[in-house]
């Protein structure tokens, strides 16, 4: 008995968006694994119950509409803490650093987001990879018909089947495909936006973040944190 309060007795529920990999996708027998799921698995640990996570699409992440109405106690969905978020979740202490990227299919020479004049970039919809790429097309008034994808796996498809001519979404997520899929696509270019990912809980759940952050913090410090890195991300 913790005293932390959650929706369902003896379960954390966790509310993401799949598919994420490396951060969250499901393995060949269907369950969810990834960075995230471990760092939470961490928390359901020091909470003394399992974690059960719930696939539901970024923008009721994001938004706080899913912790708030008491569908999900934590969000852990490779989110990147930004201000406006802030104003309707409560954030974790960071755990990983991101920057955005610019994948291409393997042999095209584009390396700049200039070079799409003309063409379609695709994007995954409410992420910060999109507001990036929707203020950089419209402050160098660039012509780049800017389309987005509902979720990573549909963007990805995308840029594979030459629906677009190039994709936009967080760095770690492009190294993870090219692992998967050698040989298909590349990174053409990195955009230094000094992203951090936090977990999320409902605004004023002090209990939960607490919890949360002290599970991060002793990972950090007890080399479980490194193991987890090395598993799902590599060196
Ligand atoms: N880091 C980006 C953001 O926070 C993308 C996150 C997308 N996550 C997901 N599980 N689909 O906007």
């Amino acid at each position: 008995e913790s005293g932390v309060p959650l929706i369902k007795a003896g379960v954390l529920t966790t509310c993401t968006h799949l598919p994420y990999a490396p951060f969250q996708s499901k393995d060949q027998t269907g369950e969810v694994v990834g960075f995230d799921v471990a760092l939470i698995d961490l928390v359901a640990a020091r909470l003394g119950v399992t974690q059960e996570i719930i696939d539901t699409p970024f923008e009721g992440i994001k938004s706080g509409a899913d912790l708030n109405s008491g569908k999900c106690d934590v969000a852990a969905a490779g989110m990147t803490i930004t201000d406006e978020r802030k104003q309707v979740l409560d954030f974790s202490d960071p755990y990983f650093d991101a920057t955005q990227a610019l994948a291409v299919t393997t042999g095209k020479t584009v390396k700049t987001i200039e070079e799409l004049t003309g063409k379609r970039l695709g994007v995954q919809g409410g992420t910060t990879g999109e507001d990036y790429i929707k203020k950089q097309v419209a402050e160098k008034k660039l012509d780049i018909e800017v389309v987005s994808y509902r979720d990573l796996a549909a963007l990805q498809q995308a840029l594979a089947t030459n629906q677009v001519e190039a994709a936009v979404n967080d760095l770690p997520v492009w190294n993870e495909y090219i692992k998967a899929n050698p040989g298909k696509v590349e990174v053409a270019a990195g955009f230094a936006t000094g992203e951090q990912y936090g977990f999320a809980v409902k605004k004023g759940n002090a209990a939960l973040l607490k919890t949360v952050n002290e599970a991060i913090a002793a990972a950090r410090s007890d080399g479980t944190y490194d193991k987890i890195y090395s598993t799902w991300i590599g060196e």
